[in-house]
């Protein structure tokens, strides 16, 4: 069935309901981590961090902590009854830091007081003797002297190095790409309440509850059993939850064993951008041969990130990298080589698009120098490099691109969007204005779904019909505000054919649902869905068997829809069948398990198959640029973007919008910026600008790609949307470019994030 034969049925699924905490979320009676009734014995905890970069701890003294105003414990690396470990796959980060500090920020210790401003303060108050050590603060310097938190990784194909001797054309260059910062409204928190003869009950604030009970278990010296780990909403995550809430909970946890008592701690905006990762910032340098029609002969990147003092998600996020650096574009010849950079600072995380963004930020960039060297529209050599259907249609690590739909897109786009009749009226306008100047870019986005660690990709479902009929839905998913949880309602409402309102949408739950992978890689709705819509079915089908035996009908003549079931020519009420049913002793519980198919992938050879499928999108941005301050704004952004049959256009659309405009503060405005001594300054809203209402492209249209259905038999073949939008928005960055590029500075030095200091330098060419 497709989407609109759904609607006419009026099905949920395809249908634009609003979130399921919509009423909630406007009304301020969502429930989030800090509005849950507090515990009468809680405390609350504050962390003290390091001051210096790297340091020897030559002694700490806690005296005037312990003493301060209702203070009640402190807590260090030695109070740890299990291991002082809460690195997620390599144990290389500790909980509180014991004989050096690798970065400012890094945890100390902790100290739990009858108030959060008690604690806070009272965290100051520590004496720290540090005896200072060289810090290693940028990628390019830990290059140099061999510092990375895993080895580096190389990934070829053909022969680079001939094609690009051979090759006519030839340009090399480098590239700066910021980091960024998650800025999630709601903070990092965690509450520990202590259960009976040792259980712990944890409440986070977390992308991956799995994780937060298996690393507070190992923290605190119990098995995954005496841990539980709700989570029923966060207030935005964005990656920056699927490692990070573990080392607060692991401290939380860590208090509540010392203490006996109920702990919570909920970190404010400064400490939160300290102590806790971003997206990786990179320098990439490339050196690409192509020839007179732009098409690329051959390519050498070389990416260094900035990971931080430990490992965390950086491999698979490089790795991603070395997947998106095609982005849409066949590299026949190509060499990647990727150092994962130790560096004394925060250690680096997952953020919407998870390397990928670096990737095809780099590759586009490529793109446009070489249409700019040429002086043609760069569009025409993102044509000239799309993967094709059939033939040249095989990525760097061996994966074929089967559902490429790039041109179609492009192609409805461009029309669309007007993109022709506007670049000559930019050309016009920016003849008769000379320090106002308007630029314009159509940038394309193909991005993999499935987690790259195949084994990841696997999720699961509890559902249960009570005998009102009425539906409790679990499964492994967290809710971050992307809409997730009413997309799989939808799914279970379809198949029992019963409306979303009859079912309970309840919390993550580690003991309702084990095992779970973080609900990242945009593959929340694909996984969680099927697995749901699995048990669904199961209890379908033993309704099914039980109503053909009990009005004595075939099963082909059973039919659930509407809240009734027909049976033969007649019907019943779900509930009333369901009653039936648990009077006749019919289980009315089942689990779900969803693996995805087809993936097989050897990361020691990078090749294989790490994707289900890709995601498609582009999009049209136009800009005015202010080249005497370098202040910039959007004018006009047009999207068309492929999220297959959606489950829920509302959603979809909000993840498109929000995913645009998150990706276009991470290369316009976003800058992190730390000073010589490793202190990130840019650490609260004040110096760290995210955009706001006023941001926004007074004409903004987006569109979801029509009759898209997803090749692949995914939930009703949807396609993933949560991180692909984002990198939409290097289109912001490229009009931004092709505004201030002139005939004497064809191709400006430009900076990422293109702030207006950026804009400027590229401008006066005092850039990098
Ligand atoms: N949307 C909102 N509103 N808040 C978020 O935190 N996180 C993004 C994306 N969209 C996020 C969001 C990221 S990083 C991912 S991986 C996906 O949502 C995760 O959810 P999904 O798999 O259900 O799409
Ligand atoms: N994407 C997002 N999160 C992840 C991944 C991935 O590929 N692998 C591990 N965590
Ligand atoms: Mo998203 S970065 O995969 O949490």
């Amino acid at each position: 069935m497709d989407a609109t034969a759904r609607q006419a049925q009026k099905t949920a699924v395809g249908n634009a309901l609003p979130h399921d905490s919509a009423h909630l979320h406007v009304s301020g009676r969502a429930a989030y981590t800090d509005d849950l009734p507090e515990p009468r014995d809680l405390l609350h905890v504050a962390v003290g961090m390091s001051s210096k970069a790297h340091a020897r701890l030559r002694a700490i003294d806690l005296g005037a902590v312990l003493a301060a105003e209702g203070v009640v414990d402190v807590c260090r690396a030695s109070d740890i009854p299990g291991e002082n470990n809460c690195g997620p796959i390599v144990h290389d980060e500790k909980i509180f830091a014991t004989d050096t500090v690798e970065f400012v920020g890094q945890a100390i210790f902790a100290v739990a007081a009858r108030t959060v401003e008690q604690a806070r303060k009272a965290a100051r108050l520590a004496k720290i003797e540090y005896e200072e050590l060289e810090p290693i603060l940028d990628p390019l310097t830990a290059v140099e002297k061999g510092s990375f938190v895993l080895p580096s990784e190389t990934l070829t194909r053909g022969d680079p190095p001939a094609a690009l001797r051979e090759a006519p054309r030839r340009l090399q260059r480098r590239i700066n790409i910021g980091g960024q910062d998650q800025f999630y409204l709601e903070g990092h928190i965690s509450m520990c309440v202590p259960q009976e003869d040792n259980g712990l009950l944890i409440y986070s604030s977390t992308q991956h509850p799995d994780e937060v009970q298996h690393l507070v278990a190992n923290a605190t010296d119990r098995a995954a059993k005496d841990v539980v780990c709700i989570c029923r909403r966060m207030g935005g995550a964005f990656g920056g939850k699927e490692t990070q809430a573990a080392t607060i909970a692991c401290i939380a946890a860590v208090m509540t064993v010392k203490t006996g008592r109920s702990c919570k701690l909920r970190l404010d905006r400064d400490v939160d951008m300290i102590m806790t990762g971003k997206r990786h910032d990179f320098v990439v340098d490339y050196d690409v041969g192509f020839d007179e029609t732009g098409r690329i002969r051959g390519i050498d990147f070389t990416f260094a990130s900035r990971c931080g003092i430990s490992a965390d998600l950086s491999g698979p996020v490089n790795d991603r990298t070395m997947f998106h650096c095609d982005n849409a574009y066949f590299l026949e010849n190509v060499n990647i080589e990727s150092h994962r950079c130790k560096t004394n600072t925060v250690s680096n995380t997952a953020f919407r698009g998870f390397g990928g963004p670096q990737g095809m930020f780099a590759i586009e960039h490529v793109i446009d120098d070489i249409a700019r060297t040429l002086g043609v529209d760069p569009l025409e050599v993102r044509r000239r490099n799309f993967y094709g259907i059939g033939e040249r249609d095989v990525t760097q690590y061996g994966q074929a691109v089967e559902d490429n739909i790039l041109d179609l897109v492009a192609d409805e786009l461009e029309a669309s969007a007007e993109y022709r009749e506007r670049r000559a009226a930019i050309r016009e306008f920016n003849r008769e204005n000379k320090v106002l100047k308007r630029g314009i870019a159509l940038t394309p986005v193909k991005f993999g779904i499935s987690f790259t660690a195949t084994h990841l990709n696997q999720a699961a479902a509890l559902v249960h019909v009570y005998k009102d009929g009425s539906v409790h839905l679990n499964h492994g998913g967290t809710e971050m505000g992307q809409g997730l949880y009413i997309k799989v309602a939808q799914v279970v409402a379809d198949e029992l054919g019963v409306p979303v309102s009859a079912i309970r949408i309840n919390a993550a739950d580690t003991s309702k649902v084990p095992n779970a992978s973080a609900t990242a890689a945009s593959s929340g709705s694909d996984m969680n869905g099927k697995a749901a819509q699995l048990a669904a079915r199961k209890i379908r089908n033993r309704l099914t068997e039980f109503a053909a035996r009990h009005f004595s009908v075939n099963e082909t003549e059973i039919d659930f829809g509407g809240g009734r079931v027909s049976v033969g020519s007649g019907s019943v009420d779900f509930a009333e069948l369901v009653q039936l049913a648990w009077f006749d002793r019919v289980s009315l519980s089942a689990t779900g398990f969803y693996k995805t198919p087809k993936i097989n992938y050897d990361r020691s050879t990078f090749s294989g198959r790490p994707f289900f499928y890709y995601a498609y999108g582009a999009a049209v941005t136009e800009v005015v640029v202010d080249t005497l301050t370098g202040e910039n704004r959007m004018l006009r952004v047009d999207i068309v973007h492929d999220c297959g049959d959606s489950l829920n256009p509302a959603m979809d659309l909000g993840q498109v919008e929000g995913g645009f405009v998150q990706g276009a503060g991470w290369l316009t405005s976003e800058e992190l910026w730390w000073n010589d001594a490793g202190e990130l300054q840019t650490h609260a809203p004040s110096t760290y600008k995210i955009p706001v209402c006023s941001d926004l492209a007074p004409e903004f249209n987006v569109t979801l790609l029509e009759n898209a259905a997803n090749r692949e038999d995914t939930i009703y073949r949807s396609k993933a949307v949560g991180e692909p939008p984002l990198m939409l928005a290097i289109s912001v960055f490229h009009a931004i470019r092709d505004a201030i590029a002139t005939d004497a500075n064809p191709l400006p030095a430009l900076d990422a994030p293109a702030t207006p200091e950026a804009v400027l330098r590229a401008i006066e060419g005092t850039g990098p």
